[in-house]
């Protein structure tokens, strides 16, 4: 039951939401927007119509203009700190071994979860490591556990990386897995999503810039991810993972150690232009 309700006092008939709606089953008919019963079940629950409507006039799902932030395009950053941000953000592996304040946290997991999702899925589950203590139990346990592997001979072919990475963190106490942040954060979806290894990439994606912006760094960390997807499977129960989840990434971050002073020079990108079919 999509709970379709217009306000007859303030709609003013516009058909911004008829003609924006993906789905197509907003019919202005009646001369008022109205969604037929036997077309609810092709909605995707995206609230185009809802985000759409000037006069603040179309509720969905039991969900109104007033939970909504009103915005105007002024209020999104200039171009200029959009790509200062996107080019300046790096990848960070210098923490400070401190917790972020987890009121942060939660506000960055909530403004990724706002990324899209193929089909509007919304599928996401973000598995959140943030305490430092938690992730140095995980590492602790981690290593422990490759170390039994590597005795045993039992990494999978072409791991072997794993071992070096192994004697850094025994002999040196250098975390060439984890990189030593302090916070991590593995997005998984079901598989009966659209789309979730891409849904996943996204909203981490997203995640990272906001983080950014805050002052917070972060890592996009593929041996961890090969570690809990592949080589320690156990890890996704220990983290709670469901067993029918796709694990998207796994993302560490924290406040770094460290500060970029300048962007580079990437080099040209490497683009195929079509100018005719
Ligand atoms: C999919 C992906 C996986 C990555 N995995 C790791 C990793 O396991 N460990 C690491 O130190 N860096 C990892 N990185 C970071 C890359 O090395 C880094 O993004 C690249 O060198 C560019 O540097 P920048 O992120 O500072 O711009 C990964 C990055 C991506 C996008």
């Amino acid at each position: 039951m999509l709970n379709f309700t217009i306000d007859t006092e303030t709609c003013i008939a516009c058909g911004q939401c008829a003609s924006d709606c993906p789905a197509m089953i907003i019919s202005m008919e009646t001369g008022l927007p109205t969604i037929h019963p036997d077309l609810e079940q092709f909605c995707i629950g995206c609230m185009h119509c809802v985000a759409i409507c000037s006069e603040g006039s179309v509720s969905i799902l039991g969900y109104g203009p007033q939970e909504g932030m009103e915005f105007s395009k002024d209020m999104w950053p200039e171009p200029e700190k959009m790509e200062a941000l996107i080019k300046g953000r790096r990848s960070t592996r210098n923490y400070q071994e401190r917790n972020v304040d987890s009121a942060l946290i939660n506000k960055l997991v909530e403004v990724a979860s706002h990324a899209p999702s193929g089909h509007n899925d919304r599928g996401l589950l973000f598995t959140l490591l943030d305490d430092k203590g938690c992730v140095f139990d995980l590492r602790e346990k981690t290593f422990e556990e490759l170390d039994t592997l590597i005795e045993a001979n039992k990494l999978p072919e072409g791991m072997e990386m794993f071992i070096d990475i192994s004697n850094a963190w025994k002999h040196s106490g250098k975390d060439i897995l984890f990189r030593g942040a302090p916070h991590l954060l593995i997005v998984s979806a079901s598989e009966e999503c659209a789309s979730p290894l891409h849904d996943a990439i996204i909203a981490l994606s997203t995640f990272e810039l906001y983080a950014a912006s805050k002052g917070i760094g972060t890592i996009w960390n593929g041996l961890a991810t090969l570690t809990i997807s592949e080589i320690l499977p156990s890890l996704r129960t220990t983290l709670g993972i469901p067993e029918d989840h796709k694990i998207g990434y796994v993302m560490g971050f924290g406040l770094p150690a460290i500060n970029f002073k300048r962007t580079i020079n990437r080099g040209a990108p490497n683009i195929n232009r079509v100018t005719s079919i």
